[in-house]
């Protein structure tokens, strides 16, 4: 999370207007003829950008802002998220042979992986609204966002599996103390460290931010075996994690 610089690596042309395009609220059908409902709509818009077919949005479309906002706050958005993790214990058992000489490694992103920014989008349409970062900001300074109750479950599963956790977060640098307070609020802590943006990582897109992140920690000599994030930009890029996990996520799309 986290976007001052990404919307303008985003591409504008591509930001600006995916979503309109192919429904037509008069007569209520795609573009091919198929009578659909504004659900069947919204609905196949938020599968397909968590199949990662729609990038670069910079608002969800304001006809499925509500439907959105209905989605990240329903028990589907639970299921969903806690299903996610299960597979992430699923690998752990199964799947990770640890060598247990603490460089077996874990990778969270902390925005609607480990905290909820739903409080926040609640107020601005649920990502209907363009993002304003220094309202943004002002929220994430207060400390106050609820955690992710089945992340926080994985988090302490890995901690007592004895992995290194490694919270890497495009959240800037100055917010270093409220992260580090609201995480501890929720109950979240033991993590190895936390790697937030410093300016000179502003320069670059969270993608490549986050890939060289883990590059340093391999450097070091820790085994990646699993990322969790919300953003295809936190789990995509070379080098990588033995398994990368995607939680749901149609509020934003950072690059
Ligand atoms: C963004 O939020 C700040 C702080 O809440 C406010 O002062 C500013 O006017 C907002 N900017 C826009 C463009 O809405």
């Amino acid at each position: 999370m986290g976007r001052s610089q990404i919307l303008l690596l985003c591409s504008l042309s591509l930001c600006l207007s995916i979503a309109v395009a192919d429904w037509n609220i008069l007569n209520q059908r795609t573009k091919n003829g198929l009578q659909i409902s504004l659900r069947n709509y919204c609905e196949s818009w938020r599968m397909n950008v968590e199949l990662h077919n729609i990038r670069g949005f910079e608002v969800v479309p304001e006809e499925c802002a509500s439907y959105i906002g209905k989605y990240v706050t329903s028990t589907q958005y639970k299921v969903d998220s806690e299903r996610a993790i299960e597979e992430c214990i699923v690998f752990l058992s199964t799947s990770c042979n640890l060598k247990k000489d603490g460089k077996d490694a874990w990778i969270f992103d902390i925005d609607d992986t480990l905290l909820s920014t739903v409080p926040f989008y609640k107020k601005h349409h649920y990502g209907g609204d363009k993002l304003n970062m220094t309202s943004f900001e002002e929220w994430q300074s207060e400390s106050k966002a609820p955690v992710l109750d089945h992340s926080l479950r994985l988090f302490n599963e890995l901690k007592s599996r004895g992995l290194q956790i490694f919270l890497i977060s495009s959240r800037r640098e100055h917010l270093r103390s409220e992260t580090t307070k609201n995480l501890l609020s929720v109950d979240i802590h033991g993590w190895t460290n936390l790697i937030l943006r410093s300016h000179e990582d502003e320069l670059s897109s969270v993608q490549d931010y986050k890939t060289k992140a883990r590059k340093e920690l391999i450097n070091k000599g820790y085994r990646i075996w699993g990322i969790v994030g919300d953003q295809y930009s936190s789990i995509e890029g070379i080098p990588n994690a033995k398994r990368t996990f995607k939680l749901p996520n149609p509020m934003y799309h950072v690059c």
